[in-house]
């Protein structure tokens, strides 16, 4: 499984970076607002700290607009997704950007099987089904992932599935048990992963026991 981060702060990109845990990059309008920057520059900074994939989204509505949006964020860097909303308009456009400017298309604001069907028909790279936003309705988020990994399982589609709007460990842990192919999460939910109590009651045993042997290693 992958994991992108879903940020657009370079502090936090930057530490997940050097650790070595992430793939890929989400941002998305509220992110840039909430990064003090602008588009251009935050997403070429983090595409100079990440390989992977980092989805830029266009705010046009109409599919001529959106093409437009998408050849001025495809020039910031090759490793730019597009990041197209889930209409007619973007799903005509995610087509255009795929097949003429050969570029990833991440379709983002999935809250339906049959929205994420249309989004590998119209040869998406990524999918973006918002599980914490449906959770929030009181359905449940990941029932949604089940469902589309089942259908692009049945039909071979290519479409990534990238769990998104993930606000717990739990949600990490489900999409993984369920076969998603990547999960964008908040910096702090990605670093939340590596806890458990009895990790640090174990590591503070071992310690104490080891200063006791008054050895040292090398
Ligand atoms: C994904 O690409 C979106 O940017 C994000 O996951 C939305 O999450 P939110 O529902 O917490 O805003």
């Amino acid at each position: 499984m992958k994991f992108f981060v879903d940020t657009a702060d370079i502090k936090e990109i930057k530490e997940l970076h050097d650790l070595g845990l992430l793939d890929g990059v989400t941002t998305n309008p509220s992110l840039i607002l909430k990064s003090g920057g602008k588009i251009s520059e935050v997403t070429k900074q983090i595409c100079d700290i990440v390989e992977g994939p980092v989805s830029a989204e266009v705010v046009a509505t109409e599919y001529k607009d959106m093409i437009a949006e998408a050849k001025v964020l495809a020039k910031i860097a090759p490793n730019v997704a597009i990041k197209v909303p889930l209409t007619l308009d973007g799903l005509k456009a995610c087509k255009t950007i795929r097949t003429e400017m050969n570029r990833m298309v991440n379709v983002t604001l999935c809250f339906s099987a049959n929205q994420a069907l249309l989004a590998a028909k119209a040869g998406a790279s990524f999918i973006s089904p918002f599980v914490g936003r449906i959770d929030d309705t009181g359905s449940d988020g990941m029932e949604l992932i089940s469902e589309i990994r089942t259908i692009y399982d049945n039909y071979d589609f290519k479409t990534e599935i990238l769990t998104a709007s993930v606000r717990t460990v739990n949600h990490v842990k489900q999409a993984a048990l369920i076969g998603a192919d990547i999960v964008t999460a908040p910096p702090a939910t990605l670093k939340a992963l590596v806890n458990h109590p009895l990790t640090d009651k174990g590591l503070a045993a071992f310690l104490a026991d080891w200063a006791k042997t008054g050895q040292k290693i090398g």
